[in-house]
């Protein structure tokens, strides 16, 4: 298949870049470096033993998007491209607004005029919000709580009505729990810009010594330890997810919303311990409050996952932690040169 990649510099993106160009799909990445690395993209190369064509540009531009369609002609897009923190998007609503809607618009405007009707787009599970039950099943309430939540739900049902208005159109709607993880190689993984929102990212960061404590949002939840739970999938699984829904979409009807976790929860403690067994460096923490507008528990139900992509994740904690400290510890400053360490 002829594949367009977009936002394939990023951390989702550059896992599946690896086993697409492995499995023999010809790709075209389409991103802007908003939030990545070009050099990213040098190791996805290395790793597949494999050219890949870029294009440098925002998914907003419409005349290079349309440009760059005309000229790849893909059967295909993975759109991955976005803002997705979430703490951000509460103050900056209308750049969360402007780059992920209209910048999914004029994807699927760019789609059209080419003659291009699948896609398998990048959700979240943060469109479900407060869980009325769990595991939250792909039926559940969407009652997304911040304006990157609501921009990705928007998205999906942009999405949908686009598939319901073209006859042929085809549309899978992953939403991700929390990907962590990294590449077994430690050549590629997750390098956030400042200081990172996601507990591995921190966990890896303090266990490197890049700071001194994580701080845990709470410990007076409903759960297991008190700290808040959630669905970690290892991102090489998540990676596997894209094959698998690209390989299912002339089997599906317009436009499916599928749910992409392992089904397993693990706690903010429970993921600290398994980060220092599976690093073997020690990772202190405090206690401090909740977070503003985070639930206690999230878990996925991933029977339809299995039914409709016939896929499902493999990996464990020590699998996503050793993977981590993998990257971490031979990348300590990430993609940039170590002298730029913040
Ligand atoms: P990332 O920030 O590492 O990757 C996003 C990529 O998109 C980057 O390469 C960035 O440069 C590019 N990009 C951003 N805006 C662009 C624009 N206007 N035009 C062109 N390129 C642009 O993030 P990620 O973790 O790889 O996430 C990928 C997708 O998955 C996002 O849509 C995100 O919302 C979604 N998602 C991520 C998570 C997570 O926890 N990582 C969870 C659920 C959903
Ligand atoms: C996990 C747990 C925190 C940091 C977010 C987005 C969601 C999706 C995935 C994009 C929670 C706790 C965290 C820290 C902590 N992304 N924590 N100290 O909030 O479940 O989901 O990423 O779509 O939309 O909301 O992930 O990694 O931030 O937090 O105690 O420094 O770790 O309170 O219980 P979250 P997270």
């Amino acid at each position: 298949m002829r594949v367009l990649v977009t936002g394939g510099a990023g951390y989702i993106g550059s896992h599946t870049l690896v086993p697409l160009l492995r499995a023999g799909h010809e790709v075209l990445v389409y991103d802007n470096y908003a939030t990545s690395s070009p050099e990213a993209l040098a190791r996805v190369r290395q790793l597949a033993n494999r050219d890949l064509a870029v294009v440098e540009g925002d998914i907003r531009d419409l005349a290079l998007l349309d440009r760059t369609f005309a000229s790849f002609r893909p059967d295909a897009v993975i759109h991955f491209a976005g803002l997705k923190a979430v703490g951000e998007s509460h103050s900056q609503p209308l750049e969360y607004y402007a780059q992920n809607i209209a910048g999914s618009i004029t994807l699927l405007q760019c789609m059209a005029q080419n003659g291009c009707t699948q896609i398998v787009f990048s959700s979240s599970a943060t469109v479900y919000g407060e869980p009325d039950y769990l595991p939250y099943d792909e039926h559940h309430p969407l009652r997304p709580q911040s304006p990157y939540g609501r921009s990705k739900l928007m998205i999906e049902t942009i999405i949908r009505d686009w598939t319901s208005a073209n006859a042929g159109a085809r549309a899978i709607l992953l939403r991700y729990f929390n990907p962590v993880g990294a590449h077994p190689s430690g050549r590629i993984g997750e390098d956030p810009l400042g200081t990172p929102n996601n507990l591995m990212p921190y966990i890896a960061q303090v266990a490197i010594g890049r700071r001194e404590a994580l701080l845990v949002h709470g410990d007076d939840y409903d759960t297991r330890d008190g700290t808040g739970e959630r669905d970690y999938i290892h991102v090489e699984d998540l990676a596997r997810a894209h094959l698998a829904a690209l390989d299912s979409l002339d089997r599906i009807d317009g436009c499916e919303a599928i749910n992409v976790g392992t089904g397993q929860s693990a706690t903010v403690l429970e993921m600290v311990a398994a980060f220092e067994r599976a690093s073997g460096r020690s990772v202190p923490y405090r206690i401090g409050p909740r977070r503003p507008g985070d639930v206690a528990r999230m878990c996925a139900d991933v029977a339809k996952a299995r039914a409709l992509m016939g896929w499902q994740a493999e990996l464990g904690l020590d699998a996503m932690c050793s993977a981590t400290w993998q990257w971490q510890s031979r990348n300590p400053t990430g993609y940039a040169p170590e002298v730029e360490r913040d």
